[in-house]
């Protein structure tokens, strides 16, 4: 595959590379820009960001599960080239210096490449900009304190540059891949359903977050491989008054974005999927054709009444999104079948997100629950259940819900709707918890948000002495 980039503000023009190359062993291997440093490969510790530019503006990414090939046409800057060719340093660099921000320094590169985005974005909201990055011996107050010293700093003039450098090719639409052989990297959703109905077999690749560590953890070879990175048209995102479509491209920070005023808890459970790094490559998409029964987004667009809309060629077909998932590894999901986009009905919100993990940042649930629940004149008048890592597929608590509706919303029907968690699921154990917790702690989320509904604060963040 042929690609052409812009390193450090130089222009580079890469033929026949492997697709499935990381952009972090090209770095250290082929260019030796050893900075960008492998700690977890796997997009856990941020060691690995680098901050790519596009139309869209300035990311921070974790290159260790970046394939060169979804970096095509886009501008890169590694830890090497933040500061000035005549030596000064990026605001962020001198301000790590000044408020002693490292000590052993393996994962500084990291630090300076995601506050370095976070300044070109603006963006000051440091605790969540940095929950991708790890560091073990300098403690993150001082980090922070040099995050916060260069708010007010110039942003580089280069940062700009890259933000613009858009390869005249693409800009003619005259890069479009369109060999006979895979990889292919179509440009519009057409195209891609085309090419899948040809190559049924191919690994489609969206974000990588999930294909990223099939490579590098399970050294899997995938042989076909269609990218769609570049079908911007599945990156579209629709809010009328009737309804909120997501197309299967939209990366994971979007929907945050999106959804921060329409449904704020579903929007603050967002906030704690992953980090920014991975939130910028992560898709909606690719989260729920995964199928993982602890994907986050399934359960909240389940008890949102989602609609997936499924494409095969030119045949387009709408599934219940609580029908799409069969059993534990299977979807109903045809041969060359792919996710075109995702929407629920605009609704109240009345929506309630609960994600319960081991660490607050940056981790996979061990179970969460989704409570979308109406009550008309003090009577429940439907109830929205669904919960990830509770059985094999992310699945509505249909016999509490039964318990709930046309019920009075008091107390005593929180207790008898408890009761019938056991009715709905057979959680496993693993080491995520056991499967006494998840049961318990499914039975407690309900009285949690029966607590909410009554105006006491539950979430141990917000309550104070
Ligand atoms: C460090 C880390 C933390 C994570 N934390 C979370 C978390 O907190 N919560 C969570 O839910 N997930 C988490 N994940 C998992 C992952 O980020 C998500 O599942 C992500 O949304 C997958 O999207 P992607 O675009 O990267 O998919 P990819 O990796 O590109 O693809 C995933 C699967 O979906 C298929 N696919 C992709 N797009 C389509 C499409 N349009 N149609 C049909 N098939 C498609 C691919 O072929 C593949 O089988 C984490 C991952 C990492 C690495
Ligand atoms: S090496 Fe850890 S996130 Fe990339
Ligand atoms: S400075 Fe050592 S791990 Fe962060």
């Amino acid at each position: 595959m042929d690609i052409t980039f812009l390193l450090n503000g130089e222009t580079v023009e890469l033929e026949g590379v492997s697709p499935t190359a990381t952009l972090l062993d090209w770095l250290r291997e082929e260019r030796h820009l050893r900075g960008t440093k492998e700690g977890c490969n796997e997009g856990d510790c941020g060691a690995c960001t680098v901050m790519v530019s596009d139309a869209d503006g300035a990311k921070a990414l974790n290159s260790c599960i970046l394939f060169l090939p979804q970096l095509h046409g886009k501008a890169i800057r590694t830890v090497e080239g933040v500061g000035e060719a005549d030596g000064t340093l990026h605001p962020v660099q001198d301000a790590m210096i000044k408020h002693h921000g490292s000590q052993c320094g393996f994962c500084t590169p990291g630090f300076v490449m995601s506050m370095t985005a976070a300044h070109a974005n603006g963006a000051t909201d440091h605790d969540t900009q940095l929950a991708g990055n790890l560091c073990r011996c300098t403690g993150y107050a001082p980090i922070v304190r040099a995050a916060e010293a260069c708010e007010d700093k110039p942003v580089p003039t280069w940062v700009n540059k890259d933000r613009s450098f858009l390869l005249p090719k693409i800009s003619r639409g005259e890069d479009e891949v369109r060999g006979a052989e895979p990889p292919f990297a179509p440009t519009i959703a057409d195209e891609l359903a085309t090419v899948y109905a040809q190559h049924p077999d191919a690994t489609l690749i969206a974000g990588a977050t999930d294909v990223g560590l099939w490579v590098t953890k399970q050294l899997r070879d995938l042989k076909s491989i269609i990218f769609l990175n570049r079908c911007n048209d599945l990156k579209t995102v629709e809010v009328t008054d009737t309804r909120v479509r997501f197309g299967a491209m939209v990366d994971m920070n979007t929907v945050g974005e999106t959804l921060t005023d329409l449904h704020p808890s579903y929007a603050e459970m967002v906030r704690r999927y992953a980090s920014v790094q991975v939130r910028h490559a992560a898709t909606i998409g690719g989260n729920i054709a995964n199928g993982s029964p602890i994907g986050d987004n399934p359960p909240a667009l389940i008890a949102l009444g989602a609609t997936l809309h499924l494409r095969k060629e030119d045949t387009r077909r709408d599934v219940l999104l609580e029908d799409f998932f069969i059993d534990y590894g299977k979807q109903d999901r045809k041969p060359g079948e792919f996710v075109e986009a995702v929407s629920f009905p605009r609704q109240p919100d009345t929506l309630k997100c609960y994600k319960l993990s081991k660490r607050f940042d940056q981790d996979i649930s061990a179970v969460c629950g989704c409570f979308n629940i109406t009550i008309e004149d003090g009577t429940v008048t439907g109830a929205r259940i669904a919960f990830g890592g509770m059985a094999g597929i992310p699945k509505r608590a249909a016999a509490v819900e039964a318990a709930l509706i046309g019920q009075p919303w008091t107390a005593t029907t929180i207790t008898t709707a408890k009761a019938k968690f056991d009715a709905d699921f057979t959680p496993l154990t693993d080491m995520r918890a056991s499967a006494e917790y998840r049961l318990e702690t499914a039975r407690t989320l309900l009285e949690r948000y029966f607590a909410e509904s009554q105006g006491q604060t539950t979430n141990v963040l917000e309550v104070s002495a």
